[in-house]
């Protein structure tokens, strides 16, 4: 049996890349390292939580010497780098804490990892997952592709460039074999409502404004999160070391288009007038720095590895949206901050 680490499984996308590689690959154990962050939330996967190969580890990637003594404890053979701190609002306000979690956090992975291999690389492979925020922004045409320049605008995206420019240079420097994805906007059940489509989901339930930054012209390719679960498991598998993959859900939207197309499902599912949550929409200060537009050339991994996305927008956010009002509770214990606890309750 393989032991996998894959960190920040308690979050958003780490969840179900923890879910399918748990109930996939019975040949591996999966070790779920994560801090518990706000973002952390272990009723993300109540439902694998008790399956033979898995383990949950509380845990600070930041803490080097902590990462050092789990990477000898467990011989990880692969490890799959989610954890992050990962929201752009966040990080203009405390561009450190990006710093710390995604640039050194990462650093401390690469060390441990290098460490325990120590150069015998067969059958080894640290994945780290990153972002097409790194390419910085386009005007109204062409994609990014594997080999456009990084050019990050936010402290956010600065710390993902810099992250990944430390994986590549422990593959040139000390042979260590990695692979590296850079995927689109995310969206699906367990999104933290602080990102627009959950935040704007929750706020709609509630009557609540929907503040759209600036004119609300900002375009996002948005992709279904388990299409993205599903890309990183073949990566992992079938991607080639040393190598880059662009993910993309060959799918822009204007940010007022989508919040339209969302108040419109959402009117529809609530038994509300169309046009009722439409009038919730709030045109708000824009954000500083924000990035006109993002687009993924996802061609080399469709030609390459056979990937494509599997849902729709359309059928990716119904699927989104008929979560969201079918798990209130989940949405409500994070706005209680009930879902703090459940470690404490589960595993002391
Ligand atoms: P998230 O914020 O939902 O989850 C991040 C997880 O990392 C949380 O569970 C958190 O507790 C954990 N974490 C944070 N700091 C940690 C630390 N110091 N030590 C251990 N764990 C820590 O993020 P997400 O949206 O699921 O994103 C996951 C990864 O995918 C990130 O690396 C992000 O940059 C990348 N990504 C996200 C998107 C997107 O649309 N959400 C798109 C492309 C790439
Ligand atoms: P977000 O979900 O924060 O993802 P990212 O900034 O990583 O792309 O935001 C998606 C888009 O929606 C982005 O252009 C900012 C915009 N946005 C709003 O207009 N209002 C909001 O309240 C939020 C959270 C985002």
């Amino acid at each position: 049996m393989k032991n996998i680490l894959i960190t920040g499984g308690a979050g958003f996308i780490g969840s179900h890349v923890v879910r399918l590689f748990v109930t996939k690959h019975p040949q591996y154990h999966i070790f779920n390292l994560d801090a518990l962050t706000y973002a952390g939330n272990l009723e993300n996967i109540t439902d694998i939580e008790a399956a033979a190969n898995y383990t949950f580890i509380k845990g600070d990637i930041v803490d080097a010497a902590f990462i050092d003594q789990l990477f000898v404890k467990h011989q990880f053979d692969g490890v799959v780098h989610l954890a992050a701190e990962s929201h752009v609002d966040r990080s203009i306000k405390d561009p450190l804490s990006f710093v710390k979690t995604n640039v050194i956090g990462t650093v401390n992975l690469l060390n441990a990892a290098k460490t325990i291999w120590n150069g015998k690389y067969e059958g080894k492979r640290f994945y780290h997952i990153s972002t097409d925020e790194v390419y910085g922004s386009l005007g109204s045409e062409g994609l990014f592709t594997e080999t456009t320049a990084y050019d990050p605008n936010s402290p956010y995206s600065a710390s993902k460039a810099s992250s990944d420019h430390f994986v590549r240079a422990y593959g040139e420097t000390y042979g260590l074999p990695y692979v590296l994805t850079n995927c689109s906007n995310n969206y699906g059940p367990f999104h933290f409502p602080e990102k627009l489509i959950p935040l704007f989901i929750n706020n709609i339930i509630h009557n609540k404004s929907l503040p759209v930054y600036g004119d609300g012209k900002y375009t996002r390719d948005w992709l279904y999160v388990e299409d993205h679960a599903v890309a990183i498991d073949l990566v992992f598998h079938q991607g080639k070391n040393y190598d880059t993959y662009n993910i993309g859900g060959f799918n822009e939207w204007q940010n007022i288009d989508l919040v339209k197309l969302l108040c419109k499902i959402m009117d529809a599912k609530l038994g509300r007038t169309e046009g009722t949550s439409e009038q919730l929409i709030a045109y708000v200060k824009d954000r500083p720095g924000h990035d006109l537009r993002y687009a993924i050339d996802a061609s080399k991994i469709n030609k390459e590895l056979g990937w494509k996305p599997s849902v729709t927008f359309e059928q990716g956010l119904e699927k989104t949206v008929n979560w969201y009002l079918e798990n209130q509770t989940w949405l409500n214990n994070i706005t209680s901050g009930e879902y703090a606890t459940y470690y404490e309750k589960q595993y002391n």
